[in-house]
């Protein structure tokens, strides 16, 4: 009985362990500057704006715990398009559907993401 009662814990830690290790993150705080590569002004990022979205609609990355775009999207293409590209491309940018088509809900100009 004590040698079960010992397995159910240790079952039940490393459990545990497995569940803390895919718990997704919290959205970062408002504010966040996005990775740059180029000479437009840094893009200002508000999550809160955003929090009716799932994570995957940008983080696709997220189920291996990788968040930062622009470790992987860099100024020029490489195994993954450039970040200009996953950003605001269209048919593929993650933002342009949003914020850069013709008749976009929320149509936004060039400084209203970049932000001098
Ligand atoms: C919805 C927000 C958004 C809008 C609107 C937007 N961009 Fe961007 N842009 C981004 C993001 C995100 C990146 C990738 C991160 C970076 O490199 O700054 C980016 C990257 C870029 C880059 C490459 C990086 C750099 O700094 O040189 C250029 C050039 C650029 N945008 C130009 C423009 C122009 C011109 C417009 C208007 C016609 C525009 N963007 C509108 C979000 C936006
Ligand atoms: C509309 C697109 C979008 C959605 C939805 C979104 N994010 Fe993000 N997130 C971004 C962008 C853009 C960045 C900036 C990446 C960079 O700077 O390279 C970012 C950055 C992050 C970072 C990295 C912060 C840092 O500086 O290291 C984390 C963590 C993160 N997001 C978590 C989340 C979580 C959790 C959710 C869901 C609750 C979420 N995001 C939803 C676009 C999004
Ligand atoms: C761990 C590296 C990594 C991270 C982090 C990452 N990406 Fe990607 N991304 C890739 C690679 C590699 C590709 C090309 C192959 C593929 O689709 O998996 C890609 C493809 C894309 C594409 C084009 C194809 C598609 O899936 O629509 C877009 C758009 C994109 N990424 C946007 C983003 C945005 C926005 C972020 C941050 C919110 C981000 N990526 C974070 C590696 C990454
Ligand atoms: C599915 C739709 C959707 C996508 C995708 C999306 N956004 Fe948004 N975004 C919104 C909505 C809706 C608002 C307005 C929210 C509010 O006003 O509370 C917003 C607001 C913003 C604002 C604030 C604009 C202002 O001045 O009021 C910025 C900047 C922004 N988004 C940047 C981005 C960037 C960068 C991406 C890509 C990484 C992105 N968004 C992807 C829907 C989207």
């Amino acid at each position: 009985m004590k040698k079960l009662l010992l397995l159910v814990a240790a079952v039940s830690f490393s459990l545990g362990l497995g569940l803390q290790a895919v718990q997704a993150k919290d959205a970062p705080a408002d504010g966040l500057k996005v990775t740059n590569y180029g000479k437009k002004a840094p893009v200002t990022f508000d999550h809160s704006k955003h929090k009716d979205l799932s994570c995957e609609t940008c983080h696709h990355k997220a189920s291996e715990g990788e968040y930062k775009c622009g470790d992987c999207h860099k100024a020029s293409a490489g195994d993954a398009p450039k970040f200009k590209d996953a950003a605001h491309k269209k048919g593929m940018g993650k933002c342009y559907d949003c914020h850069r088509a013709k008749g976009a809900k929320k149509k936004l100009k060039c400084n209203d993401c970049h932000k001098k």
